[in-house]
């Protein structure tokens, strides 16, 4: 029977792969790596774990390297119709199952199911079916298969259905919506996402709130868990990777070129962020234009640092936001703003090297997303900071279940309460702030990327 089966191990599965590729102007294909959780997890189990990790073509250069069979060893790439690829993940992944778990919805115009929705929601079991297709022809017999968030729900039923002999687990790198919430989706398809989901033999996530979320859910609306497992695993930072990144030459003139645009013996507040609504940019900006307001001591004395990266754009929703925060940080810089003082200090060119730049100079770190599956800004500034970073974080951040001690906690929502916060972080003694950061660092990197991939095999073979 085994000859008939792929020759693949251990198998992930993810939306957004390892890898992407363009094509330079002679034609040549171009691979441009990532970094992340997975990454270092599936380098740390070794190349003769016989791994395969199936993601999807996203550019133009990934299908023209799934066309010429140009991918690299160990990663499949699916061409997904784009017209099939685009309602799966704009529509149905990001516009409806990231803003059910995120809670972004804001009525009175959202959200509407109707024909349309119908019809991008049979795409998205299209191309969760394609996913599951190709492991059921990758894996080995008795392989472990870990499929990735809410882009791929329905894979682990289908997989189940293909090949009963695999082991199944699914991990969700967002948090999971209460009953109340997720209870908004139309019942059939709320019933087929959690249906998909227990297919698996174990579910994992990020903290033991989103784990309770999905149980509530499985036994409100599916009957309960059945056989799943459920597991949960707080991703860490990469200390060692971080490090060693953020002292290399390009970190130290990014350096230089930010302490330029800081100006001479001022704080700095740092956030960094896709430009996702769920990161609470735009509440962020208000409250430091409230700091302002409130304290004027600190005109002058202060510059927020904001990197605010493209992300989604094919969606309006997406764009109008970046759009807002770079309105409202112009607003900002125009009412308060002297000659020799810039109060906000916005980029929204993708740029790693900047990003550690300012995670080093940081005094003060703002994380108030909305809902957050993790967030792991949060866990990367006390790693990297030079001097001990105060952190203010949301309780509503995964985060915060780790770091919530040593970080001073807002309510997203609360504007002159994240103002208060902002101050209470500027304010804080050097000495305090370097104790805290230090038991900031070590909570943050105590479960590191690769441990965190090997206990979920561990977990699943177990
Ligand atoms: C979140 C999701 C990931 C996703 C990432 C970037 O972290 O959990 O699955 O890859 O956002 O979003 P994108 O849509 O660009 O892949």
């Amino acid at each position: 029977m085994g000859s008939t089966h792929g020759s693949a191990r251990v198998l992930v599965a993810s939306n957004r792969g390892p890898v992407s590729y363009t094509v330079g102007e002679d034609g040549s294909l171009d691979a441009k790596r990532g970094g992340g959780g997975l990454v270092s997890g599936l380098s740390a189990i070794g190349s003769d774990a016989d791994a395969l990790w199936v993601c999807s073509a996203l550019s133009d250069g990934d299908r023209e390297a799934v066309r010429r069979g140009a991918g690299e060893d160990g990663v499949r790439m699916l061409d997904i119709p784009a017209d099939v690829h685009a309602d799966a993940y704009n529509g149905i992944a990001n516009s409806v199952l990231w803003f059910v778990h995120h809670m972004l919805y804001q009525t009175p115009l959202e959200p509407v199911f109707d024909a349309e929705f119908r019809r991008q929601w049979a795409s998205y079991e299209t191309y969760n079916r394609a996913f599951a297709e190709a492991l059921a022809e990758e894996a080995a017999q008795g392989a472990v298969v870990v499929v990735q968030d809410y882009h791929l729900t329905l894979v682990p039923g289908m997989l189940r259905e293909l090949r009963p002999d695999l082991r199944i687990g699914h991990f969700s790198h967002t948090p999971w919506a209460p009953p109340e919430y997720f209870r908004m989706l139309p019942d059939d398809v709320a019933g087929q996402v959690l249906r998909g989901m227990l297919g698996a033999d174990r579910l994992g996530f990020l903290t033991q709130r989103w784990a309770d979320a999905f149980t509530a859910c499985a036994e409100r609306f599916a009957g309960g868990l059945g056989g799943t497992r459920i597991g949960v695993h707080g991703l860490g930072a990469d200390a060692d990777f971080l490090r060693e990144r953020a002292h290399r030459p390009d970190v130290e003139e990014r350096m230089a070129a930010l302490r330029e645009e800081i100006g001479e013996g001022r704080r700095t507040i740092v956030r960094v962020d896709r430009t996702e609504l769920s990161k609470n940019i735009v509440r962020g900006l208000l409250a430091y234009r409230r700091l302002l307001q409130a304290h004027d001591e600190w005109r002058e004395r202060v510059v927020h640092v904001a990197f605010a990266y493209p992300s989604r754009q094919d969606l309006a929703v997406y764009r109008d936001y970046t759009a807002e925060v770079q309105r409202l940080a112009d607003e900002i810089n125009a009412e308060f703003g002297t000659p020799g003082w810039t109060p906000v200090v916005l980029h929204v060119k993708d740029d790693f090297a900047r990003s550690l730049a300012a995670y080093r100079l940081a005094d003060v770190a703002l994380v108030n997303p909305i809902r957050d599956g993790m967030n792991l800004v949060a866990k990367e500034v006390p790693v990297v900071s030079d001097a001990g970073c105060a952190l203010v974080l949301s309780r509503e951040a995964g985060a915060h279940e780790e770091l919530g001690e040593d970080a001073i906690t807002v309510n997203p929502y609360d504007i002159t309460g994240t103002a208060a916060a902002l101050h209470e972080a500027l304010s804080m003694r050097p000495e305090e702030r370097a104790e805290r950061g230090k038991r900031l660092a070590a909570a943050a990197t105590a479960l590191p990327p690769a441990r965190w991939f090997v206990d979920q095999l561990e977990a699943l073979k177990g």
